[in-house]
């Protein structure tokens, strides 16, 4: 078990970088700033958010692939069908790690 835990500690930490620079190759940094809103939520705000929900990595997966609106306000998230489901994953991560740079 404790073995378990460092090495999926390696794992996310190793995927901060990568998260930011799948954010940024998909446009995600157009509507969305770390610590401030934009046109989109602050990546720190949804982490803020979602903290200690077990169901947000899933149902945040979920909204970055097929896109939606009314969680927080009326401007709507657009879908990202193009996007593989690992780089979904990871980018969610690093967001609600609180989009960490490094
Ligand atoms: C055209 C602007 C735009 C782009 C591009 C965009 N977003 Fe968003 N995003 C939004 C808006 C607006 C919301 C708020 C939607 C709502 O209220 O439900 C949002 C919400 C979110 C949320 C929170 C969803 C929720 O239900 O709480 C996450 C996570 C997110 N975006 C991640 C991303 C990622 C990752 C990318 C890049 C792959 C991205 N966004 C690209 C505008 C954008």
């Amino acid at each position: 078990m404790v073995v378990f835990g460092v090495a999926s500690a390696h794992a996310y930490a190793a995927d901060a970088p990568n998260g930011l620079a799948i954010a940024k190759s998909n446009a995600c940094m157009g509507c969305h700033a770390v610590d401030r809103k934009l046109v989109g939520p602050s990546f720190q705000q949804i982490a803020g958010k979602y903290q200690g929900d077990a169901q947000a990595p899933a149902k945040l997966a979920l909204k970055v692939r097929d896109g939606g609106s009314g969680v927080w306000g009326a401007i709507p998230m657009p879908s990202h069908p193009q996007m593989s489901d690992a780089d979904i994953r990871t980018v969610v991560a690093w967001v609600l790690a609180g989009a960490p740079s490094k």
